[in-house]
């Protein structure tokens, strides 16, 4: 056995080859299942103990230097001729990952269509804004306590530059320009300084309507907002609407939905009421009218606003709002099917 390895160190010792193909037919020669080195390695077992160690030795010394030859012959081909060897320009390409629409992107443009579908047509504004067009012409009084309840960024050299709090500037912004009919759905991101934690955010999206023309009543409202409650939400949703107060209109109102988790019935989501809340209305105060050149006498309106993230989490459940801004493409791979 000694001196067949030997005679087989030699032959390898010599081993040439003029392509990849050579190589290839060296390595299943020698090293594969069937190759001469295997069968020597299987052989191993039959030779007598008090030679096992020098065999041993001599049959690792010949596979190394078969691994070796070939490795490195390998090695010669591929930088004595071209790189084109490996290219194939036949292969398939990698596949483009192609990127999906944000589920808040879905929601608002969604809120949109249906409003849209109303007869609303889209309005936007800047997200830096000064405190006329989102406080003063909203009717918020100068020192007014209700300048509290949307805590705003301010630009530190510029005390009137403020980043919007809702989207009630948009609204402002259109009126000033605009005689009646207004009919305009303003979606946006609005910022707020409170703490970020899974249910609240620097940061969140909303979406406002406003229309204003004569003879338009709290009816129309509610009528629209069922209307929307149900589209959004299915055909049984129910609507109530609870007396509240914002300073931009009178009577105002907040909206619950009958919670379209449970169904009414009572879960931990509308933490067993059977309603959860989603969004803000009422009729626009005759004094931001005013305030916006239009006559109050002639016209009036109502307008609602609403949370996007809020009404994302009813239809998807998700539990904290941080995913939403995270770009974690683990979530954001989740709603590839609703594109
Ligand atoms: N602007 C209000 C907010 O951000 C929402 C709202 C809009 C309420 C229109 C009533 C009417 O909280």
């Amino acid at each position: 056995m000694l001196k067949k390895i030997d005679a087989m160190l030699a032959e390898v010792e010599n081993l040439e080859a003029h392509s990849a193909e050579d190589i290839e037919a060296l390595r299943i020669k020698y090293l594969s299942k069937k190759g001469s080195i295997t069968a020597l390695m299987a052989d191993f077992r039959n030779v007598p103990a008090d030679q096992k160690k020098n065999v041993g030795i001599k049959i690792n010394e010949l596979k190394n230097l078969a691994l070796e030859k070939i490795n490195s012959l390998k090695a010669q081909f591929n930088t004595s001729d071209s790189d084109s060897i490996d290219l194939d320009i036949t292969r398939t390409a990698y596949p483009i990952q192609l990127g999906t629409r944000h589920p808040l992107t879905l929601i608002k443009n969604e809120i949109v269509d249906i409003f849209s579908r109303l007869g609303f047509s889209l309005a936007e504004g800047p997200e830096i804004e000064d405190d006329w067009h989102v406080f003063g012409a909203m009717n918020f009084a100068e020192d007014h306590p209700a300048r509290d309840m949307q805590d705003t960024f301010f630009i530190q050299s510029h005390p009137d530059i403020i980043l919007r709090t809702h989207t009630s500037s948009v609204q402002s912004r259109v009126m000033e320009h605009t005689q009646p009919p207004i009919r305009i759905i303003c979606p946006g991101r609005v910022y707020r300084n409170e703490a970020i934690s899974a249910r609240a955010h620097c940061f969140f999206h909303q979406v406002e309507g406003l229309y204003v023309d004569e003879n338009v009543s709290f009816t129309d409202l509610k009528q629209v907002l069922l209307l929307f409650a149900r589209e959004m939400f299915g055909e049984g949703t129910q609507i109530r609407l609870r007396p509240s107060y914002f300073p931009f209109t009178e009577p105002s109102a907040e909206m619950d939905i009958s919670c379209n988790i449970c169904g009414g019935k009572g879960c931990a989501f509308c933490k067993h009421t059977g309603w959860v809340e989603i969004l803000g209305c009422g009729m626009v105060d005759p004094a931001v009218l005013e305030l916006n050149g239009i006559d109050s006498k002639k016209y009036k309106g109502y307008a609602f606003g609403m949370g996007v993230e809020r009404i994302a989490n009813l239809k998807y459940q998700v539990k904290d709002l941080r995913m939403f801004s995270e770009n974690d493409l683990r979530f954001l791979k989740e709603f590839e099917a609703a594109n």
